[in-house]
């Protein structure tokens, strides 16, 4: 039985004040919050194991590569990798994504096509800029429709056998829109590119099966799962990563160091050097965990009851404008009340303890399809309530009558 008041005990910070007001936490989208659970393993590893891994042979050292490691199969299990050796540990999606940018530079030719969305997070879009400064190689983007949705008409106008990469998001941080994933990977492999899929949004509502997906790439965030900022995951097919060059040098990566050569590595290690995010991966591992035992079924269809009941609740307010407004969305909803600005909604409703995002959310080009400096952006997670969706919805009612 899903018991939102019994969860909510889990999570300390949710009942902390703000401005004197209870904090109603709705900017999950850009981080979410920390359960108690995960606070313990973090707080155990300081207490009573920090020691670097995979180097001594001391018992910290042994504890922790052990439970890092552990951590390691906990993520390839919750993904469905095929090796472990598939998931390599990062500092976070925007990593993820660089590491593959670099990886790819040796492997592209001048002219050689590559597709990214309309829908994306600025970080699945510089560093393939950046690649295509690099490597001469162009940049192709899939149009988005009003609704928020990819045009996949065009999509497919644009694969040919030019094309070596495609990039999406699985879902939309800016509006939430569920893109179709499986018909782009499944069309992408028929030209034979490459599909890496950013999933930073998708993994606190979905377990993604990344074999079942035939995906190339999948890279995500902890911290978007309960779990602690610095740290997150790619998840690459082993016949790609071995085809990759490794992204950055130094301690881990390495087979043998000699002033006249130095040979790699093998998986994961080769994409793994300096001292990682230790107690961040343990505690990655521990989230994955935490998020299992409530169920993504159960997740899923709770934030999508609240979706409905916020959806209809702020569409209730005159003047309140969505942006995103496709039938297969999660529960993210993006807003603007007519002729005042996002911040100026933002910074009262903090003022009521309601934390939102407000911004262009790093998805300028969607801000410019609609012609908006920015939106608000209420993004639910599994621990939030109506009781909340309430509170914000008074709050905005406040808001537009003291700027209009
Ligand atoms: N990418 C995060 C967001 O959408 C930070 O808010």
């Amino acid at each position: 039985m899903f018991d939102v008041n019994k969860i909510r005990k889990d999570f300390p910070i949710l009942s902390r004040q703000v401005n004197g007001k209870p904090l109603v936490y709705f900017d999950n989208a850009a981080t979410s919050q920390t359960p108690q659970q995960v606070i313990d393993v973090i707080v155990d590893y300081y207490s009573n194991y920090n020691a670097n891994i995979h180097r001594g042979v001391h018992t910290l050292s042994q504890e922790a590569t052990d439970k890092y490691e552990a951590a390691r199969h906990t993520i390839q299990q919750h993904f469905n990798a095929k090796h472990a050796y598939e998931i390599i540990l990062t500092s976070g999606t925007t990593h993820s994504v660089n590491l593959v940018a670099n990886g790819f530079v040796s492997l592209l030719n001048k002219g050689d096509e590559l597709i990214v969305s309309a829908l994306e997070h600025h970080s699945n879009i510089v560093p393939w800029q950046m690649l295509c400064e690099k490597t001469g190689a162009i940049l192709k983007v899939i149009p988005m429709t009003l609704e928020g949705e990819l045009d996949m008409d065009t999509y497919s106008k644009l694969l040919s056998d030019k094309t070596k990469l495609v990039f999406v998001n699985h879902i939309s941080n800016a509006l939430g829109t569920i893109n179709p994933i499986e018909r782009i990977i499944n069309q992408a492999h028929q030209v034979g590119a490459a599909v890496l899929i950013d999933g930073a949004q998708a993994c606190p509502h979905i377990k993604p099966d990344v074999q079942a997906l035939d995906v190339d790439f999948y890279v995500t965030s902890a911290h978007k799962i309960c779990g602690p900022t610095g740290v997150g995951m790619l998840y690459g097919k082993e016949v790609w990563l071995n085809k990759m060059q490794p992204y950055q040098g130094g301690g881990e990566m390495i087979d043998q160091v000699s002033f006249e050569k130095t040979t790699y590595a093998g998986l994961p290690h080769k994409f793994e050097a300096g001292t990682p995010n230790i107690c961040g991966g343990i505690a990655f591992g521990a989230a994955i965990d935490y998020m299992n035992a409530i169920g993504f079924d159960q997740i899923a269809a709770y934030e999508h009851e609240l979706l409905e009941y916020g959806t209809k609740k702020l569409l209730d307010i005159e003047g309140l404008k969505l942006y995103g407004t496709s039938k297969n969305k999660t529960s993210v909803i993006s807003f603007n009340l007519e002729g005042i600005h996002p911040y100026d909604v933002g910074t009262l409703l903090d003022k009521m303890g309601i934390a939102v995002r407000t911004g262009h959310h790093c998805a300028q080009p969607i801000m410019d399809f609609y012609n908006i400096p920015g939106t608000i952006r209420a993004s639910f997670a599994f621990y939030n309530t109506k009781e909340e969706i309430d509170a914000l919805v008074e709050g905005v009612k406040k808001a537009k009558l003291m700027l209009s």
